[in-house]
């Protein structure tokens, strides 16, 4: 085994081929989709001000105990980002674009949070973020996309939950009306949702300790503290997804892990991953954080999704497979070698993906390594062809067998044979 300094750090893991191409064939379906719908991508910094992520909420974990931060030379407090939307809306903050302004992104976040199954400390998302509409179907939009985006990859087994937070008041007087209900029975949490209750009484909603699990099921329901306002705006999202055909469950209990959320909030949960962390995606309103990151009031909506879960999901489904190969033709030259040199650049200038075989080996060699190549054609170069002006093409898939053709007329008939 290799040194363990010489491995990947706990919680992250190297991404090989074909696994890698497989990623970038999900971040295209994903830009396809959001793109077509007029959102714009928005490359932030993966690091910021410490203060920027201080807006998910000092009471959350993410903020608490999974930050990745440090001060920089400069004596500037820096963390590498546990997410993008307080980067997004920083953004917007700072530029401040014509609205509505619908953004998308990609790429690798960072949390110390305690890896296992599904769960890492540097993980990849794919999100929107939509700023400027207060109109409830812009909820229904963003959700609409994930799901359509799911649809895509062929996943069959998602489950769309869907709760409210309520506006800012009305999560208030649910929060209080929490501790209320735990604070009555403090002796039957357990020690961490005692703990918990005291920074943040919604995550006690959370926990999955059996010896909470009776006053959880007994606790008061968001859904009955929403204000006339919320309760409006909640049932136009639900309308909006019923004449959509998205099928949801109302999920009174669904806290999400970070605190700048309003109204519409949802998760999407892989049924197929058996894991604890099968929530694949989740996002939701958070209309007052523009405001707190300096711009003018905008309400915002959005959502991210985890590559690495969704392709967990694909892979317990059975879909959106990997490629299973790079090139299309393959140079066998037993010539020496200038054969292969010019030939694969002849045509890859003619836009074919092709490799070859390296260090003048034999032709079994060679073979071998056009076979694994999972090349559909080889073009073999041996001393006989060479003194002909001819090359041999060889079909390595099906029982086409082999023919010889022209030097000059290599590159018109490949580009016919792999159409
Ligand atoms: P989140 O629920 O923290 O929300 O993360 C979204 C998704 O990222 C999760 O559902 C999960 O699939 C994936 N994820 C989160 N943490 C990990 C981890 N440690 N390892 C692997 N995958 C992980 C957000 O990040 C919000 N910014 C979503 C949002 C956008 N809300 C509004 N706009």
């Amino acid at each position: 085994m290799a040194d363990p300094i010489f491995r990947a750090p706990k919680g992250t893991h190297d991404i090989l081929w074909p696994e890698s191409a497989r990623r970038r064939a999900l971040t295209a379906v994903f830009a396809d989709i959001v793109e077509g719908a007029g959102y714009t991508e928005v490359v932030p910094p993966m690091f910021e001000h410490v203060e920027v992520f201080h807006r998910l909420g000092d009471a959350t974990d993410v903020v608490r105990k999974e930050m990745y931060d440090f001060l920089d030379k400069g004596g500037r407090h820096i963390a590498l980002r546990p997410e993008q939307t307080a980067s997004i809306v920083r953004a917007f903050s700072e530029h401040r674009p014509t609205v509505p302004w619908k953004a998308w992104y990609e790429g690798p976040n960072f949390r110390y949070e305690r890896a296992q199954k599904g769960r890492f400390r540097q993980f990849d998302q794919v999100g929107v973020e939509a700023l400027g509409p207060e109109d409830a179907h812009l909820d229904a939009e963003v959700i609409a996309l994930a799901w359509l985006f799911y649809e895509r990859l062929g996943l069959r087994r998602v489950t769309l939950m869907l709760n409210s937070l309520g506006g800012p008041l009305d999560r208030a007087r649910y929060v209080e009306a929490l501790r209320g209900h735990f604070s009555s029975d403090l002796d039957a949490l357990s020690a961490d949702s005692r703990t918990t209750l005291a920074v943040n009484p919604l995550r006690v909603l959370d926990s999955r300790r059996p010896e909470d699990a009776d006053l959880v099921a007994a606790a008061p329901s968001m859904l009955d503290h929403l204000s006339d306002d919320a309760a409006a705006h909640f049932e136009r999202v639900q309308a909006a997804l019923d004449s959509l055909g998205i099928p949801y469950m109302i999920a009174p209990r669904l806290v999400r892990g970070l605190d700048y959320y309003v109204r519409t909030t949802f998760e999407f949960v892989a049924e197929a991953f058996d894991a604890a962390q099968n929530a694949i995606g989740g996002g939701g309103r958070y209309d007052g954080l523009a405001e707190e990151m300096g711009a003018p009031a905008t309400p915002g909506v959005g959502f991210a999704l985890g590559v690495d879960r969704t392709l967990m999901a694909c892979d317990a489904e059975g879909v959106f497979d990997a490629p299973t190969t790079t090139v299309d033709v393959f140079v066998v030259d037993t010539t020496g070698g200038d054969q292969a040199l010019s030939l694969t650049d002849e045509l890859r200038r003619a836009g074919l993906r092709a490799d070859r075989a390296w260090d003048a080996r034999s032709m079994k060699a060679q073979m071998r390594a056009a076979d694994r190549s999972g090349a559909a054609l080889a073009v073999i170069v041996g001393e006989a062809e060479l003194e002909s002006g001819m090359v041999a093409l060889r079909d390595m898939r099906g029982d086409a067998g082999q023919e010889t053709i022209h030097r000059s007329s290599v590159i018109d008939t490949l580009l016919a044979r792999l159409q």
